[in-house]
């Protein structure tokens, strides 16, 4: 199967009320256990490569991969470069074929924001390509400074509703990655935080009422740092801090019933990686063979997203719609 778009799985995912997964893909292994897990739940997926996986694993041998596993699944798949940093990355990226790609210009001001985000958007749908853009700053949970009296004023670090709009009419953008209290990586918040869920709603709802339909929305740092694979990675040596904290599974759920279509989710991944190898390393010390804690990391890889894509984006079984 060619590769697909992700304004056609967008589309029947709004419908679906389901979300897709976005998985950052680095190696062999994490791509492998990302489609041999969707394969088997029938999950279309978002495949999506950073500029530091670009860096790290040679560009040409990720596409080569990614064409590898085309050719022996055939769920739809959609290559996506993540958190593009310039013009010039993402072109590199439509002129190697990939179907989407971000242009983050989230830490520019807005009209900056906007002209660096409009460039992209003109070039990559002259190239059949689709483009995310990301407005507000993926900061965590904090008080937002622009915001008073509990409304939402615009100036701020999160994602401001009637800007969202404005944003997406300007720069014609495919979807938006909006900043609700997210943020990535292993220590998302603390104490009792949580997403802005209200916030989430009322983006939704400015854009519907300006006209721009179901549009899709995008959920960065959407891993849920599980507590049981955080004490695994403890108990076998690792060193993570006892305040990692993740989005609560439920607090996805209720992203993606609002309208997030594609959540994106590196951090388990990695988490989970690290807890297999660890285990290996420790109950086999003598253990040198790669294969014998690349499988296993690999297993343990596949099983999470298998339960991300069942449980919590609700995609299991919609790869065929
Ligand atoms: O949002 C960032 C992703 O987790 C990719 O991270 O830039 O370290 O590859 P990376
Ligand atoms: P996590 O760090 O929560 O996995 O987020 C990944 C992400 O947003 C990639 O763009
Ligand atoms: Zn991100």
């Amino acid at each position: 199967m060619p590769l697909t778009h992700t304004r056609d799985l967008f589309a029947k995912a709004l419908k679906g009320k389901y979300a897709i997964g976005a998985f950052n893909v680095n190696n062999m292994e994490l791509l492998q256990a990302i489609v041999e897990a969707c394969e088997e739940e029938k999950a279309p997926v978002i495949l999506q490569i950073s500029k530091g996986a670009r860096q790290y694993a040679n560009p040409v041998y990720l596409k080569k991969l990614i064409e590898a596993a085309i050719s022996v699944t055939n769920i739809p798949i959609a290559v996506h470069l993540d958190h593009g940093d310039s013009f010039e990355l993402c072109k590199q990226c439509i002129d190697e074929g990939f179907t989407s790609v971000m242009i983050d210009g989230s830490h520019l001001p807005f009209e900056k924001n906007v002209e660096l985000t409009k460039r992209v958007v003109d070039y990559a749908h002259k190239h059949n390509c689709v483009v995310e853009g990301e407005l507000g700053q993926l900061v965590g949970a904090q008080h937002d400074d622009g915001e008073e009296g509990g409304g939402y004023s615009k100036g701020g670090v999160y994602t401001h509703p009637d800007e969202a709009v404005e944003f997406v009419r300007l720069t014609g953008v495919d979807s938006l990655a909006v900043a609700i209290g997210n943020s990535h990586g292993a220590y998302k918040f603390k104490g009792e935080q949580h997403l802005d869920i209200e916030r989430l709603k009322a983006i939704k709802k400015a854009l519907v009422d300006a006209g721009l339909g179901d549009y899709p929305l995008v959920l960065h740092g959407a891993s849920s740092v599980p507590r049981d694979v955080v004490a695994e990675i403890n108990k076998y040596g690792g060193n993570l801090g006892s305040d990692t904290a993740g989005v609560p599974e439920a607090d996805i759920e209720i992203a993606r019933r609002t309208g997030c279509t594609k959540v994106n989710i590196d951090t388990d991944l990695r988490l989970a990686m690290t807890a297999a190898i660890r285990r290996v390393f420790a109950e086999n010390p003598k253990e040198f063979d790669p294969r014998k804690y690349l499988g296993p990391a690999r297993q343990k890889v596949k099983e999470l997203v298998r339960h991300k894509v069942k449980n919590v984006l609700c995609c299991a079984g919609h790869a065929f719609d």
